[in-house]
């Protein structure tokens, strides 16, 4: 499995400056990626892009070496494949309460009643989700909404995982809760792409750290070739 990202050059507005500017990136099956970079710099806009949800102005995201044409039917397909859990998850959560919350997912993939609820069930055991299920969304803590969101994106299994500052407002037992639960998701094969502003996680946590700088790939590689003591001093 391989997402693809080529050349992307997006702006917010005709007269805006570019979000991403000449931005390219692979990333493969089964990588843990740190994304870092200072506010503003196109970490939200990259992963808006990876499910399709916003369209570069020029350049390509390739599925599969397969250029994604943004049809309804590409864009199910790249969805089915690519998840993205939101920056706040207040953006996420729509539903009633989390059982249907998170079964949303799962049923706009077309899965059947049964096997989506299959899936709630094995996500809500691995986000400790299972005594909230009846729980109305909005009456969660931020960090049970944190889980809610994630739950519902894995409950779509995608193959590539985008999570936005998914531990930054997290305690500390629930920061390894949430990192446990993205490395069982490498350990079954799958890409996480955590963006962060905590490089001591970036560095401890991933294989591959993808550094910005202003809408574009400023370095990236193995954490110790990437951030220097200089950068961290
Ligand atoms: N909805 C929007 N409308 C207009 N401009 C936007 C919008 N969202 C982001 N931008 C601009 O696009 C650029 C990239 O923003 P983006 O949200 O991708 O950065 P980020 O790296 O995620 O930042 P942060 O670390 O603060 O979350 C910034 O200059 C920002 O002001
Ligand atoms: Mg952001």
């Amino acid at each position: 499995m391989e997402l693809s990202f080529e050349n992307i050059h997006y702006a917010y507005s005709d007269r805006g400056a570019e979000a991403l500017s000449d931005l390219s990136l692979v990333l493969h099956s089964a990588e843990r990626v740190a994304l870092i970079g200072r506010n503003g710099c196109g970490k939200s806009t990259l992963m808006l892009h990876a499910n399709g949800i916003l369209r570069p102005r020029s350049g390509r995201v390739l599925l599969n070496g397969k250029t994604l044409d943004y049809s309804r039917r590409a864009l199910t397909e790249l969805r089915r494949q690519v998840g993205l859990v939101f920056q706040n998850p207040e953006d996420q959560l729509f539903s009633a309460n989390v059982f249907q919350d998170i079964s949303l997912g799962p049923l706009n993939l077309g899965l059947s009643q049964a096997e989506a609820r299959r899936r709630v069930e094995e996500v809500a055991a691995l986000c400790d989700l299972e005594k909230l299920l009846e729980r109305p969304t909005h009456a969660l803590s931020g960090g049970e909404k944190t889980r809610a969101a994630l739950a519902g994106v894995l409950a779509m299994e995608p193959q590539f995982l985008f999570a936005d500052e998914l531990t930054n407002s997290l305690d500390p037992w629930m920061r390894r809760q949430v990192l446990d639960i993205l490395n069982a998701w490498v350990e079954r094969g799958r890409t996480v792409v955590l963006s962060t502003h905590d490089w001591a996680l970036a560095r401890t946590w991933a294989q591959r750290i993808v550094w910005l700088e202003c809408g574009r790939v400023y370095r990236q590689g193995p954490a110790q070739q990437v951030l220097t003591d200089q950068d961290l001093t």
